[in-house]
């Protein structure tokens, strides 16, 4: 294994995580990235759903070249580095490849030092996760400044999202996480979401730590038929629909994210 190389400051690296599948990492990802370029950042969004690969198919991408072939050495890294619409970068994976459905010491160099090269030349670097808590998923997380945790308002991925901040706090030492509230149904309802999950991390969690993990509500994405809708077009709803409210949302978010 070579040895551990921590990411150069330049960009910031943000692992989009869940716990539970479905609940809107890949939309996040992608739309939120789409934001922060048109605010004039250069973005890479890495689909390190290594496996399971899903960034292509909303973006409506047909990669020639993944991180697979990365991987394996068939191809230089920059030409597996895509123009995205919506005017960022993307790292693509394959999908229905099991090999990558368990963390080897192999895929674990080569994604970290797939990070490594990539970090000097964005301003953010998004790590779009799978689903769970696997050794994948938590390796990728690693790799990462910082943390964020997409969750929406269902108990289930409440559940998830708790089981996830958990073990990222016992196993990584975060005491640090970013929460996306997606498909909230009311305004203000992320807030609420942080707080429900802010005590029971409070009650069950901070009690064993030397410090406690902070939630940080970075923002709420109202549920929307607009994304769905995009998905289904295979269109990118941020750049398409900039005027729906999903997309409305997550401009505002990145207005506070990029101010001072
Ligand atoms: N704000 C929203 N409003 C309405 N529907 C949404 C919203 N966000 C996500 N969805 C719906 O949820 C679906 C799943 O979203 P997405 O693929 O981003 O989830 P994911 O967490 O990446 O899933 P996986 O765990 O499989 O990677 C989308 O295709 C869309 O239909
Ligand atoms: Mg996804």
């Amino acid at each position: 294994m070579t040895p551990s190389m921590p990411p150069p400051a330049s960009a910031k690296i943000i692992a989009v995580t869940s716990g539970k599948g479905g609940v809107g990492k890949t939309f996040v990802s992608a739309n939120l990235a789409a934001a922060l370029a048109r605010a004039g950042r250069r973005v890479l969004v890495l689909d390190a759903d290594l496996g399971l690969a899903n960034l292509d198919v909303v973006l409506n991408l047909y990669p020639k070249v993944t991180l697979h072939d990365v991987f394996t050495g068939r191809s230089a890294l920059r030409d597996a580095i895509l123009p995205a619409p919506g005017g960022f970068s993307v790292l693509l994976a394959g999908s229905g490849m099991v090999e990558y459905s368990r963390m080897t010491p192999e895929v674990r160099d080569q994604l970290q030092q797939v990070v490594h090269e990539v970090t000097p030349m964005f301003d953010h670097v998004l790590l779009d996760t799978g689903a769970g808590i696997s050794d994948v998923v938590l390796y990728t997380v690693s790799l990462a400044g910082e943390v964020l945790v997409v969750v929406t308002p269902e108990p289930t991925s409440l559940t998830d999202a708790y089981a996830t901040i958990k073990v990222l706090a016992a196993g990584q030492g975060r005491r640090q996480v970013s929460l996306m509230v997606n498909q909230t149904r009311r305004p203000g309802e992320g807030r609420t979401v942080r707080q429900q999950l802010q005590q029971v991390v409070d009650r069950y969690v901070n009690p064993g730590l030397d410090s406690p993990v902070r939630l940080e509500l970075l923002g709420e994405v109202p549920a929307d038929p607009a994304v769905r809708e995009a998905v289904q077009r295979r269109e990118l709803l941020f750049d398409t629909l900039p005027g729906a409210p999903a997309s409305m949302a997550l401009a505002a978010i990145v207005g506070r994210m990029t101010a001072g």
